[in-house]
């Protein structure tokens, strides 16, 4: 009863203004609070830096070396991760629903390994990503590629259907083989997508990455590529963080590495406690001596 009601001004501390933080994450700010909580499931609020696992590639290469068993290879790796990126027929038949990390949902497909790869399209449905309770939709866009055009309606589209449902959009640079992968061509890719719509970009680590950083309003993570040394891949990823990275999304360094289960928690080190390469990798030899993977902590 609002007679009873006693509480005194002191209790409503109306000398206190109204908090406001602003958002952790990059170009962010003025997004909407169910956006902004998928991002927090993505990129961890505390180093504002995100761990992606990503095991997608059998969207257009099938069961690759290292992806060949997903419910028994990957999913001891998934407590490692801040967010998984795949694709909802592996998210349905290997990934727990206890799974509480981020999901990342391929979103874009179509050609394999044996066509022309940039002739995608949208692969899913804002209702299944819904359904998924994903955090993002990740679309391929293939600037300079024989379907550029065709492969940013791909994401303008996922940009629109996920803005309307409050999901996050991951603009995905892919290069073409017989491409330049300079400064100056990922400068070009990540800005349109984040020009565009994109919530936050992933692309590939260059010379002169802190131009692409610096000139691109989102968040950009980074993909590992072709598998390199356990100490390369890590001097790779703190290389990307120390030039304005916020994170990884590696898939091949890590689930092809010696020791996986080590190699993840290595590059955690990097991405979240800004390890040196050369520490990260004694972490990830101490590690590879341990018979079971050990917890979060
Ligand atoms: C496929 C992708 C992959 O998820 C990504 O390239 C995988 O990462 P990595 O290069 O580290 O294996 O986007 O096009």
């Amino acid at each position: 009863m609002a007679d009873a009601d006693t509480a005194s001004a002191k209790s409503y501390k109306v000398d206190v203004p109204a908090q406001s933080e602003p958002f952790f994450l990059k170009g962010s700010n003025n997004l909407d609070w169910g956006m902004k909580n998928r991002l927090s499931n993505i990129f961890s609020p505390e180093s504002g830096r995100t761990v992606m696992l990503a095991f997608d590639h059998g969207y257009f290469l099938g069961p690759t070396s290292g992806l060949e068993r997903v419910d028994l290879d990957i999913v001891p790796l998934t407590p490692f991760a801040d967010t998984l990126m795949l694709t909802r027929g592996i998210l349905r038949t290997c990934i727990p629903p206890t799974y509480t990390g981020g999901i990342v949902l391929r979103a874009s497909g179509g050609p394999s390994i044996l066509k022309e790869l940039s002739d995608e399209q949208i692969a899913v449905s804002i209702d299944e990503a819904i359904r998924l309770n994903v955090a993002a939709m990740a679309v391929q866009v293939f600037i300079g590629g024989q379907n550029e055009t065709q492969s940013i309606h791909n994401m303008t589209r996922l940009v629109d259907m996920g803005n309307r449902h409050g999901i996050a959009t991951l603009g995905v640079t892919a290069v073409g083989t017989d491409m330049v992968r300079d400064a100056k061509y990922i400068r070009l890719a990540t800005r349109i997508c984040a020009e565009l719509g994109a919530s936050y970009v992933k692309t590939y680590y260059v010379d002169g990455f802190d131009t692409v950083t610096a000139s691109c309003p989102v968040p950009i993570v980074i993909a590992g590529g072709k598998k390199l040394p356990e100490v390369d891949a890590l001097q790779l990823a703190h290389d990307a963080i120390q030039e304005g990275a916020s994170g990884v999304d590696m898939g091949r360094n890590i689930f092809q590495a010696d020791n996986p289960a080590a190699m993840i928690q290595a590059v955690r080190k990097v991405v979240h406690e800004n390890f040196k390469p050369q520490e990260a990798y004694q972490y990830y030899q101490t590690l590879k001596t341990e018979p079971t993977p050990s917890p979060l902590a």
